[in-house]
């Protein structure tokens, strides 16, 4: 009998993650879906259903990583979404929360790969997340803005490095039923307004995107815009 496909993704607790490792359980694959917190993990992986398994993997902390994920087998897909949310403007700057979101979103990111680079399958295929941050900055954005351009420099060399193992990376722009954006109408209005699809893309669209990316194998090095043509206008 084939060995069923194994996914890990990391920050798979809430949000994008969440719906990301629902979509691969529904067709089968085992998912190791992560959070901070071991018991968050647990009640991620209760909602997903009887494949899946929380861990407890924290990117701020890259040296612990590998130890984190060490019960993880072979990985047929590896999706990145993981963020705390920051705001960090250059006149307010505070080095504390700028290292540690810099340190999980970039080193922690690639650490995870590292970690799991003997266990990746010839088929292997990987996804990170960015945002249309890169792109559209806005007050406070600062650290954002550059952690996200720093997933898109990434790719390539990711891709190259690791090859045949297929890299890409996702550019969302505001998820109206993320949790980020709970409540924030009036950005939420106007960016939908000016939006040429004249909507904001959602949490379904997001994990859509992904699993076209982890599967389809012509697709390598990609920095995929989710936003609905938003960054075009
Ligand atoms: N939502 C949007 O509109 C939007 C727009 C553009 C880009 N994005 C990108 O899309 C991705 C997912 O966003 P989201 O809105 O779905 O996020 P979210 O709901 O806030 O989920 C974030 C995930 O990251 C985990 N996490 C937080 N801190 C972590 C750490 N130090 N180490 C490991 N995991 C950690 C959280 O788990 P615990 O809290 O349980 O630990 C959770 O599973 C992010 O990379 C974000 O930058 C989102």
């Amino acid at each position: 009998m084939a060995r069923q496909q194994s996914a890990v993704v990391v920050g798979g607790s809430t949000g994008i993650g969440l719906a990301v490792s629902k979509a691969l359980a529904a067709r089968g694959e085992t998912v190791y879906v992560t959070s901070r917190d071991k018991a968050r993990a647990d009640e991620a992986a209760r909602q997903i259903g009887a494949c899946a398994k929380g861990l407890a993997v924290d990117l701020s902390d890259p040296a612990e990583i590998g130890a984190q994920l060490s019960e993880v087998g072979p990985v047929d897909h590896l999706v990145i979404a993981a963020i705390e949310r920051d705001e960090n403007a250059v006149k307010s700057y505070d080095v504390t929360r700028a290292i540690r979101i810099v340190t999980l979103k970039l080193v922690g990111y690639t650490e995870v790969i590292h970690a799991l680079v003997s266990r990746f399958t010839p088929n292997a295929s990987i996804v990170l997340f960015g945002g249309q941050a890169r792109a559209r900055p806005y007050p406070g954005s600062t650290c954002v803005t550059t952690i996200n351009g720093g997933v898109s420099a990434m790719i390539g060399t990711l891709a190259t490095e690791l090859a045949p193992i297929r890299v890409n990376a996702i550019h969302p722009g505001i998820v109206g039923d993320s949790a980020a954006w709970s409540g924030k109408t009036e950005v939420t209005e106007r960016t939908a307004a000016r939006t040429p699809t004249g909507r904001l893309v959602t949490l379904e669209d997001c994990a859509g995107a992904v699993v076209f990316l982890l599967d389809n194998r012509g697709v390598n090095g990609v920095n995929l815009a989710v936003d609905g043509g938003w960054t075009l206008l």
